[in-house]
């Protein structure tokens, strides 16, 4: 009799793992959303007023504003310090889309400043070009640091400079809530820091949404009016031009359990990103954190030369990369024509060739991760 062996495949690997937190937390969140459906205020319901109060918390900061996405925070922010037309908001050009987009929806001009080629953040240097190169028909206004892969950007030396030029400074954090710089949170670092719950960041919901943090006790008020069609005393006043950038009462309920566990999650996510840093720093460069600073790791971010062709190989071994971002801001089409630090992108135009993502979430076992730093060491070698 012959015998068939049949080995199995080995299980493919998630770049995030969404699922394996879903079930951890799937009985809370169903009792959660249970009572919002009890008690039917899906709009604005008592979740949202807890949620704001413990998202100011974990950013230290008095107020928080929860709203329908990270895009809309940064819009309430921009708007809030009545930035429109005829200003210059300067934004990294190595950055998801809607850092920039923000601004152009408000009627203002983003214009792009490189980033530093260890951390990949804005560069403080660039942005002092970028302010001296503004073309004369712009007024400075603000600054947007996007906190990239889930670490903060130097908002000391950006603050610094923010300060110098009369800019607001808005900390772009969406993939960076619950990271800290010298002691001090994501949320505390910025005059207002918005963040995004889209579900693959960090800290996501079940759908869209996000939130703006201040510690200033007006631009709260001015927020929670725009946030609601510019409301003044009662509903149907209306003290200045606004939208309909509320979160959803589920959104709130789901978020509450999910900010119970993302202390762990964070320490989870750490763990990996330290046995990554020690099991590949020979064979690829691998990310570089702001001196003082904490990541949540929204991205495991690595550098290599040849990395198309890893990335293909890698892919064949299943083991899934991302690339973020293959193309910048200032070379996409509707962004190409905005004004730039005079010095040119030149290391946002590098980076762009040559980094990509690992799997990375807080439920990456030791032994998927020792499968993917195998199959990087081999291709990286045999490429070499
Ligand atoms: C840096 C950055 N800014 C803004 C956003 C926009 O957030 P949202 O998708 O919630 O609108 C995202 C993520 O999507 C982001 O990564």
């Amino acid at each position: 009799m012959r015998m068939i062996v049949v080995t199995a495949a080995p299980a493919p690997i998630p770049f995030i793992d969404l699922k394996t937190q879903r079930l951890r937390i799937a009985g809370k969140v169903e009792v959660a959303l249970k009572k919002v459906l009890e008690h039917g205020a899906f709009v604005m319901g008592p979740e949202i007023l807890e949620l704001e109060k413990q998202l100011a918390q974990w950013g230290g900061v008095k107020h928080a504003l929860a709203c329908a996405s990270g895009t809309d925070a940064l819009v309430l922010a921009l708007m809030a310090r009545g930035i429109g037309p005829g200003h210059a908001v300067f934004v990294p050009a190595f950055t998801f889309v809607a850092t920039a987009e923000a601004a152009v929806l408000v009627g203002a001009t983003p214009v792009f400043v490189d980033i530093l080629p260890d951390v990949l953040t804005m560069d403080p240097a660039s942005l002092e070009r970028a302010i001296a190169g503004c073309p004369k028909d712009l007024t400075p206004k603000a600054v947007i640091p996007v906190d990239l892969f889930g670490q903060p950007a130097d908002y000391t030396a950006l603050g610094a400079i923010a300060a110098r030029h009369g800019l607001t400074m808005i900390a772009d954090a969406a993939q960076s809530f619950g990271a800290s710089l010298n002691g001090k949170a994501v949320g505390a670092l910025a005059e207002m820091t918005t963040t995004s719950f889209f579900p693959a960041k960090p800290l996501g919901c079940y759908g869209d949404g996000g939130a703006v943090l201040t510690d200033d006790d007006e631009l709260i008020e001015v927020l929670r009016s725009i946030r609601n069609h510019g409301q003044g005393r009662d509903r149907y006043e209306h003290a200045r031009i606004g939208f309909n950038g509320r979160l959803d009462t589920m959104q709130a309920a789901v978020l509450l359990e999910k900010l119970a566990i993302f202390a762990d999650e964070i320490e989870a996510r750490d763990r990996v990103a330290q046995r990554y840093n020690q099991l590949l720093s020979e064979v690829v460069d691998t990310p570089v954190v702001i001196k003082g600073g904490t990541s949540v790791w929204a991205q495991y971010t690595v550098t290599t030369a040849n990395r198309d062709a890893v990335i293909k190989a890698l892919g064949a071994l299943g083991v899934p990369t991302g690339v973020y971002y293959p193309t910048p801001l200032h070379l996409q089409g509707p962004y190409a024509h905005y004004p730039r630090d005079p010095a040119g992108m030149a290391v946002t135009e590098d980076k762009m060739g040559h980094v990509f993502s690992l799997p990375m979430h807080p439920y990456l076992d030791e032994a998927t991760q020792d499968r993917i730093v195998a199959a990087v060491r081999q291709v990286v070698e045999s490429q070499a």
